[in-house]
């Protein structure tokens, strides 16, 4: 009818400007971003992850955590926004926040957050491009405090690994699958310097976690894709050798040379 309002064209998609021809493409009439890429064919959406680290810094040991700033890229398809027909020369759409508000972007959290934040939810630092057939590359910047519970009994000859857990929170494992790139999904700055600690190993690893009412998905009880980051971190025993034992075991010995000294000489001796 004449009342509804009109999809706008996709034609000659070519002569329009990015933002132009993107609110076109999705404009609400052929796009909900509420709905997962694949709500027709109900497929399972498959997001993968990688991870740039740049800092990482446990904090003192009885805090029980760490801090960790990281690049994080989510690379999925989304079919509807493949413009390849519509608009043959454009190579790709690059956009910040504006361009995420306007599409579907997967929901994820940190399980072992302390400070709890959803991602995609606050517009800092992102980053959006949209290839001609639908793959969506979004880049986001982040930092986190991050528990880790460090085991203390060996301190300080202990070794401690943590984790970066990253979880789907509203789709369950049935339709969004997360996994990590097939190569070298986590990166490491080269310019990485841990004070206290030297960085021994890390490793990553995909999973299923259950989702029970307790934890309050939207999805319901199922299970979920997660996703984790490892990396274990052995104590520099130097600062603590340097700091603490060699200052102790020095004391402890000048004790010992009072034994030598003549027992009628107690000046010295009080002095010592
Ligand atoms: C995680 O990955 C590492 C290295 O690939 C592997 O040794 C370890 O067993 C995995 N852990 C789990 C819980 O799957
Ligand atoms: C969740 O995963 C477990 C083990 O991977 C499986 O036994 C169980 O049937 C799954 N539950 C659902 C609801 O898919
Ligand atoms: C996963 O979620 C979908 C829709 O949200 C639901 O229909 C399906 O039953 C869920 N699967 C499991 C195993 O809980």
């Amino acid at each position: 009818s004449d009342t509804a309002p009109q999809c706008p064209s996709l034609t000659n998609g070519d002569t329009y400007t990015q933002s132009e021809f993107l609110s076109r493409l999705a404009n609400e009439c052929r796009y909900d971003k509420l709905l997962l890429p694949t709500y027709k064919t109900n497929n399972v959406v498959y997001v993968h992850a990688s991870a740039y680290v740049y800092f990482i810094q446990p904090a003192e040991a009885h805090d029980l955590n760490f801090k960790l700033h990281f690049l994080l890229q989510l690379r999925w398809t989304d079919d509807r926004l493949a413009y390849s027909l519509h608009s043959p020369k454009r190579t790709k759409i690059i956009g910040e926040n504006d361009l995420r508000q306007r599409i579907w972007v997967p929901h994820l959290y940190m399980s072992n957050e302390q400070s709890s934040s959803l991602m995609g939810t606050d517009s800092k630092d992102v980053l959006i491009s949209i290839a001609p057939d639908g793959e969506v590359v979004f880049s986001r910047r982040l930092q986190a405090v991050l528990y880790c519970w460090m085991n203390l009994q060996k301190f300080p000859f202990d070794d401690q690994t943590c984790s970066m857990n990253l979880e789907s929170w509203k789709y369950n494992a049935s339709i969004l699958r997360l996994m990590w790139e097939m190569d070298n999904p986590v990166r490491l700055s080269s310019e990485l310097h841990l004070t206290e600690y030297s960085l021994m190993d890390f490793w990553t690893n995909e999973s299923v976690v259950r989702g029970d009412i307790i934890n309050m998905r939207v999805g319901g009880a199922g299970n979920y894709s997660a996703l984790k980051f490892t990396f274990k971190l052995g104590r520099e025993v130097g600062y603590y050798l340097m700091d603490y034992f060699i200052p102790s075991m020095m004391i402890v010995a000048m004790s010992w040379v009072s034994f030598w000294l003549h027992a009628d000489a107690s000046p010295p001796r009080i002095t010592l």
